[in-house]
């Protein structure tokens, strides 16, 4: 391995060096920060170590601009978290590969910076690269994870020295303790911390719908859906945006639900079993939904720790009759809408813990299930992330002064109104082979009275799939199908 080169500091100036390369008598100015690493604070008469020039092996060679680096380049674009639906297969196409154009080490702030050709900087902190070295020592090539432990992390590391490849896609860093790093540009590009992509799975940026969806509602068909991963990807994208779309099964015979839960997974079992069949009862029904009586507007097995994600429901059989329609609602508009208006009944909704429970006794005896939420949950980023709304398994227990509890119940009278107001709702009367698909975390449904008589029935099976399998089922046809740049 060669060393570096070896300088003589003739002068020290403001944020560069007059410097005088030992072995060649040639005398440059160079960036302070080069010297610094391996001489300290650099002081003339002091010899120094270029961490910037010296190539280690002969794969590598300085390919450093000399040009001068400015801080008005630091200054950023706005960069939205969340991405949208349309730009996700645009993006597709753009698989050029990143190149450097600068790197400088800022000593002093213990980082790495780095420029690349279209313009963006980011800096590095020394650790934060150590940490995510990708070498086969410190990375597990197969298993896909890091091999080194915490412990092991020096949080004060820094490099000895660095040096950028003639084809500028990689740099390589030798640290303190002679481990050697190397960093593709293309790779360190997506990790830009506050400025990095925003995710496929974790940002979307979301499409809220009320009423008008009656018209715009996407339409799948299920054999298409089960031999298509286009078709596959473009329904989970569908369910991930807008929350909602409807598959047409053609068939109303049993299985079709576990149809589609096979086809991203596998279905998420509950008390109620892997699927659970909604027939209208005239006597004994051990749930409001087995009764032909109007269905509040709900989200299912709010009861649940955490309830299920996504609702599959198919039609075998709807009520000839009257009334029927499945009521849905855009909770998360619903609540963004709530939180512009009435930001107090907004606050509490977000604040109040409710209690809601389920007893009874189904597919695997009896149970009794209680849990804990807030009408309207956020996220970390204060973005609605759940809605939990049950009138019929809401408990009386409200862990609140009294004094809090005639407000609560103005501010989820004021959410309801929203949820019942008839242009909020996409009504929607299954016919005989549909599958209605949606977000059971975020549209609230509900059903309207119906009729049966002796001739008329009507019969659902439902069953739920997780987001956990639904977004890895994203994001492995993401990669699948060639869409490689988010
Ligand atoms: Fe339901
Ligand atoms: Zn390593």
């Amino acid at each position: 391995m060669a060393t570096a080169r070896q300088y003589m500091i003739l002068q020290h100036m403001k944020n560069s060096i007059y410097a005088s390369r030992i072995g060649s008598g040639s005398k440059q100015k160079v960036p302070a920060s080069w010297l610094s690493v391996l001489a300290g604070r650099p002081q003339p008469g002091k010899v120094a170590g270029c961490n910037g020039l010296a190539p280690l092996t002969t794969d590598y060679a300085a390919t450093w601009t000399r040009r001068s680096y400015t801080r008005k380049a630091e200054v950023r674009p706005h960069q939205s978290f969340v991405v949208s639906h349309e730009t996700v297969k645009a993006k597709a196409t753009d698989k050029k590969r990143k190149l450097y154009t600068e790197v400088r080490d800022d000593t002093d702030m213990e980082q790495l910076t780095v420029q690349w050709e279209n313009g963006q900087v980011q800096e590095y902190p020394y650790i934060w690269l150590r940490d995510n070295c990708r070498c086969e020592e410190c990375f597990h090539q197969s298993a896909f994870s890091r091999s080194v432990s915490f412990p092991q992390l020096d949080v004060d590391i820094r490099p000895s020295q660095f040096r950028l490849s003639y084809d500028r896609q990689k740099i390589e860093l030798q640290w303190e303790d002679g481990h050697n790093s190397s960093y593709d540009a293309t790779w360190l590009y997506k990790y830009r911390f506050d400025q990095s992509s925003p995710d496929l799975t974790l940002d979307p940026k979301l499409h809220y719908w009320a009423a008008e969806l009656q018209d715009t509602i996407k339409e799948y068909d299920l054999d298409e859906l089960t031999k298509s991963d286009e078709c596959l990807y473009d329904w989970i994208l569908q369910m991930k945006i807008v929350g909602m779309a409807l598959v047409k099964a053609g068939s109303t015979s049993e299985g079709q639900v576990i149809r589609i839960g096979n086809r991203v997974s596998f279905l998420r079992c509950t008390d109620y079993g892997y699927t659970s069949h909604v027939k209208a009862k005239y006597q004994d029904a051990v749930n409001i939904a087995f009764t032909n009586k109007i269905f509040p507007m709900h989200v299912d097995l709010v009861f649940l720790g955490r309830p299920p994600g996504a609702n599959i429901i198919h039609c075998i059989e709807q009520a000839k009759g009257e009334g029927g329609e499945n009521w849905f609602v855009d909770g998360f508009n619903m609540a963004e809408e709530l939180r512009r208006e009435d930001p107090e009944a907004f606050d509490i909704l977000t604040n109040t813990e409710l209690e809601f429970f389920d007893i009874g006794n189904d597919f695997y005896g009896k149970f009794h299930q209680r849990s804990r939420h807030p009408t309207i949950s956020l996220d970390s980023r204060g973005r609605p992330d759940h809605i939990n709304v049950s009138d019929h398994g809401r408990d009386p227990m409200l862990r609140i002064p009294a004094r809090k509890i005639q407000p609560f119940y103005k501010a989820l009278k004021a959410f309801s109104n929203k949820l019942y107001d008839p242009k909020n709702i996409f009504s929607y009367k299954l016919k005989e082979g549909d599958i209605m698909t949606f977000d059971n975390r975020r549209v609230i449904h509900g059903r309207r009275a119906f009729e049966t008589t002796t001739s008329s029935s009507r019969h659902l099976e439902t069953g739920y799939l997780e987001w956990d399998e639904l977004d890895s089922r994203l994001r492995v046809l993401h990669k699948q199908l060639g869409y490689h740049n988010l």
